[in-house]
């Protein structure tokens, strides 16, 4: 098992404010999976995908990949992890908007220590960015500008490539190639797919979905 988590609990606000968004939830990806969580807006989609990309830090329960426990790690221990293994894409793209496309691509890889010249080459062109490394975020269509994002995510081969509403900011036939390219990707670098997603025909393209709600998983 590539990642398991085991009865992940989340709360927001203190007092009679507490929210309690995420109460007991468990699941598990195989190496090379693809996995679409589904669920309503505010149902926990974004709070749980965080926590399973390290950005933030559970109230109780676990989080182990490969054989290891990651929910005890301080800030810096996540932080590294997450650049190892992980790789993240966002709704909004959240590109680095003073660094040109080729170097938002490397940012990541390079901080791994983990460049791989004809790997990123295949990914460029994959991605149809060659003609554009060059520009800047802001010279960009929303589709470019999220496949730079997938670029980014997947440079480094991480083993894990979470992504939030990937293509909740694309037009129907952008979100199409994207995820057609993000899928074709993932199965070439034998990287897990875990994706957030309000769209029943995106979920269909992964092998497995579950559901969010209630603060737990069906
Ligand atoms: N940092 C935060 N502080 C306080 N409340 C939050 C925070 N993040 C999310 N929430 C609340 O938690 C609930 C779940 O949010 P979220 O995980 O973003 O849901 P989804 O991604 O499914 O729309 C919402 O009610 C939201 O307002
Ligand atoms: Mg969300």
């Amino acid at each position: 098992m590539l990642v398991r988590v085991e009865n992940l609990e989340k709360s927001y606000g203190s007092g009679s404010e507490r929210q309690a968004v995420l109460r007991g939830v468990s699941l598990a990806v195989s190496a090379g999976e693809s996995l679409a969580i589904t669920g309503e807006s505010g149902s926990g989609k974004s709070t749980l995908l965080h926590l399973i990309g390290l950005l933030d830090a559970p109230d109780a329960g676990e989080i182990w990949i490969k054989d290891e426990d990651l929910s005890g790690l301080d800030d810096k221990g996540r932080a590294e992890r997450r650049r190892h293994q992980i790789g993240l894409v966002f709704q909004q793209f959240n590109l680095v908007p003073s660094l040109s496309v080729k170097a938002n691509i490397l940012l990541q890889a390079r901080l791994a220590n983990r460049i791989d010249d004809a790997w990123i080459d295949a990914l460029t062109e994959r991605l149809d960015l060659n003609a554009c490394l060059d520009r800047f975020p802001e010279q960009l269509s929303g589709g470019q500008q999220q496949r730079v994002a997938v670029g980014r995510a997947l440079a480094a081969r991480p083993e894990l490539l979470l992504a939030d509403e990937p293509t909740g900011n694309l037009d129907e036939e952008t979100s199409a190639q994207v995820l057609d390219l993000m899928l074709e990707l993932c199965a070439d670098a034998h990287t897990a797919l875990i994706m957030v997603t309000h769209s029943m025909t995106a979920a269909e393209r992964l092998s497995r979905r579950v559901h969010l709600t209630g603060g737990q998983l069906t």
